[in-house]
């Protein structure tokens, strides 16, 4: 369970990205976290995968409160899809991109070479293995990002616009993807369809707060 609290997000040149928002994540739920642009959603994401710095209230997962302590245990307990996969995937090679964030955690070479084969072959990219990310497609890269994430084995997946730039093929196969993933999601996006389908919960921010929230359809 993920657990916010009087959450304030202000960045550098004081603008107040997130507004004392209080939100919860229940156990096995799927969030899809819609709003206009500029609404605060990549914002929350940052805030919750620990990149963005909080102003005021708590971020908790399961007994665990996010603080420069906890930093690095959290952020293993928290993966975020980037909007762009270019931010994620860096490496000459898929292999190491999928690689890096086990490797970076100081996991033994040969657990990681498991975790990324089993990562690869669970999104049927396997044969990306060898590529590299600058010569993939645009669903081939999101497949990727995700496989990034996934290899670290977070409770909790997040997602910035998974669906941005993908065909209908690809967006289908994302589709079959997250909703094969047991993880608890929450997903920023402005695609309705796409969320009525993989979400249990809509939440609506509106300048930084909670302007609504709601089941799909209700
Ligand atoms: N690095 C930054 N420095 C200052 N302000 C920022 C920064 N990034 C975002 N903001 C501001 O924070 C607010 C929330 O932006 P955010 O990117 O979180 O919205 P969003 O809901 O993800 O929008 P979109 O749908 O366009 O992706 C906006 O007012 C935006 O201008
Ligand atoms: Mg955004």
């Amino acid at each position: 369970m993920l657990k916010l609290q009087n959450v304030t997000v202000i960045y550098p040149d004081k603008t107040k990205a997130i507004d004392n928002l209080s939100f919860t994540l229940n156990a096995g739920e799927n969030v899809a976290l819609l709003g206009d642009n500029g609404a605060g959603k990549t914002s929350l994401l940052l805030a919750i995968a620990g990149v963005l710095e909080l102003a005021e209230g708590t971020i908790e997962i399961d007994d665990m409160q996010l603080s420069k302590k906890t930093l690095n245990e959290f952020r293993k307990r928290v993966g975020l899809v980037f909007q762009n996969p270019d931010d994620q995937l860096f490496m000459p090679f898929i292999y190491d991109d999928i690689a890096f964030g086990c490797r970076n955690f100081g996991m033994p070479e040969e657990q990681i070479e498991a975790r990324v084969e089993e990562t690869l072959s669970q999104l049927n990219i396997s044969h990306l293995r060898n590529r590299s990310s600058l010569k993939l497609s645009c669903g081939e890269k999101r497949m990727a990002a995700i496989a990034t994430v996934l290899a670290m084995n977070p409770s909790i997946l997040m997602f910035d616009e998974p669906t941005a730039y993908l065909d209908q093929k690809a967006r289908r196969l994302l589709v079959d993807t997250l909703k094969n993933l047991q993880h608890e999601k929450i997903i920023a996006t402005h695609d309705i369809a796409f969320a009525t389908e993989v979400c249990d919960r809509m939440v609506i921010l509106k300048n930084g707060r909670v302007e609504n929230s709601a089941a799909p359809n209700s």
